[in-house]
């Protein structure tokens, strides 16, 4: 498998897979565990690249509480099959039953203990079990329609097979590997592309909001962001572009162009009543003083100077005045500059459409054979291991019928 193998391509497979990444080595491990003759073929010159990248190198594998109202899609009926039958649960198992150590970081985010590596041995090891062929280092040319299946022609030589299942997923970080064949794929074939653009992204901001935050870089808070219908509590960080974290990067799946984000700078708190409560008990406290209970002296300064704020003793500022600097505090708001895009973006938003795709199986309705699973397809994952259980539970799906 993989390095050690032929170069040649077997002549014929039932199932060929583009793409070993996470939901590619899944399915080729789940149909090989059915007899399928299965072959994965990636232009890359290793496997699992994105997993192994994943979860600052520890993998966020999947999430105690996934669920369809995690996943945007145009369809958002679309993922529920998939992912009710192959839980989070299932791969938990997986997981254990190769002994690797894993821990809850935070809202049910499980990531390996030791490293991403982990993840994609095992996955290797379930097709290596299943006797599923691995080829790196591969392009494809071209793909044709043949009877009773589909001829593909490759820098490793022509191969044909009965089921196709492109497993290229996103757009996200080019530089490991990402393409828009899988798109490409689609259109070939007639299915339409939602079309996408870059989520789970930093933000960028505007020189002058730059220079503003220019002490900043590398402090973060707890907030709660939102635009539009979204909202998220999480930590922000500033950073020297503009901003991240992941309070930043879940809702840059819901920003615009040109669209407002709002920031809650003390999220779960009504800020006006605690500035109350503080002048009670320390009237002759400055306010700046007052919020560097909250905050870093460095924040407070920024926060009261962006919102025109003087800080004077509590006492001198009345009820309302409070109340008002308490909802100013908790409604920061800024237009983005844009975001880092695909070179840093961890997904896609968009992809293949779904109303042409089967979703209990993954197949197109139009194209008996070919499967699309993973982040190709129009399904996108908040952060926190949703991603991936996406990548398993469509590419389980897929393996089934394949
Ligand atoms: P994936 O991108 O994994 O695999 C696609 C494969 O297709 C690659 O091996 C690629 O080389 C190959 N390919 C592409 N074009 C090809 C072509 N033309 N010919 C042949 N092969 C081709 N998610 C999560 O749940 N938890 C996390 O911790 C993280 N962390 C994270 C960090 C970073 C930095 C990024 C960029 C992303 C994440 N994600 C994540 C998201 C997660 O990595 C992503 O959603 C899944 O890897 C998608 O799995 P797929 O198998 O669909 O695509």
């Amino acid at each position: 498998m993989n390095d050690n193998a032929p170069s040649q391509l077997p002549e014929s497979v039932d199932v060929l897979v583009i793409g070993a990444g996470a939901a590619g080595l899944m399915c080729a491990a789940t149909a090989a565990s059915r007899g399928r003759r299965v072959l994965v073929l990636d232009h890359a010159n290793k496997v699992g690249k994105k997993i192994l990248m994943s979860g600052g190198g520890r993998c966020n594998f999947t999430n105690l509480y996934t669920a369809p109202e995690n996943f945007y899609s145009r369809n958002p009926h679309f993922c529920k099959s998939a992912l009710a039958r192959y839980t989070q649960w299932d791969f938990i198992a997986l997981v254990e039953k190769y002994g690797i150590p894993y821990h809850e970081k935070t809202l049910g985010q499980l990531f390996c203990d030791n490293k991403s590596k982990d993840i994609v041995d095992l996955l290797l090891a379930e097709c290596r079990a299943a006797r599923a062929q691995i080829r790196t280092k591969c392009q494809i040319e071209s793909i044709a329609v043949e009877q009773g299946g589909y001829r593909l022609h490759t820098s490793l030589g022509p191969v044909t097979c009965e089921s196709l299942v492109i497993a290229t997923g996103g757009l996200s970080i080019p530089t490991m590997g990402a393409t828009g064949f899988g798109y490409d794929i689609a259109r070939q074939f007639g299915l339409k592309v939602v079309s996408t653009r870059a989520a789970l992204v930093p933000f960028t901001l505007h020189k002058k909001q730059l220079q503003q935050q220019s002490e900043l870089p590398g402090s973060a808070l707890a907030v709660s962001a939102s635009c539009g219908a979204g909202g998220f509590s999480e930590q922000m960080l500033f950073t020297h572009r503009g901003l991240s974290g992941p309070a930043v990067l879940q809702i840059s799946s819901h920003w615009h162009e040109g669209e407002a984000v709002t920031f809650d700078l003390a999220p779960g708190k009504d800020l006006g009543q605690w500035l109350l409560t503080q002048c009670a008990d320390k009237p002759d406290t400055h306010l700046h003083n007052a919020l560097a209970e909250l905050w870093s002296k460095k924040l407070v300064q920024f926060f009261l100077q962006r919102q025109r704020i003087d800080s004077r003793p509590l006492k001198q500022y009345g009820e309302r005045a409070l109340a008002e600097i308490g909802a100013q505090l908790q409604a920061w708001t800024l237009v983005p500059a844009g975001t880092e895009g695909y070179r840093t973006a961890e997904v896609t938003l968009g992809g293949v459409d779904t109303d042409q795709v089967s979703s209990r199986t993954m197949e197109c309705k139009q194209q008996p054979g070919l499967y699309f699973i993973g982040e190709v397809l129009d399904v996108t994952g908040w952060l926190g291991g949703y991603n991936f259980q996406w990548a398993w539970a469509s590419g389980h799906a897929a393996g089934e019928q394949a």
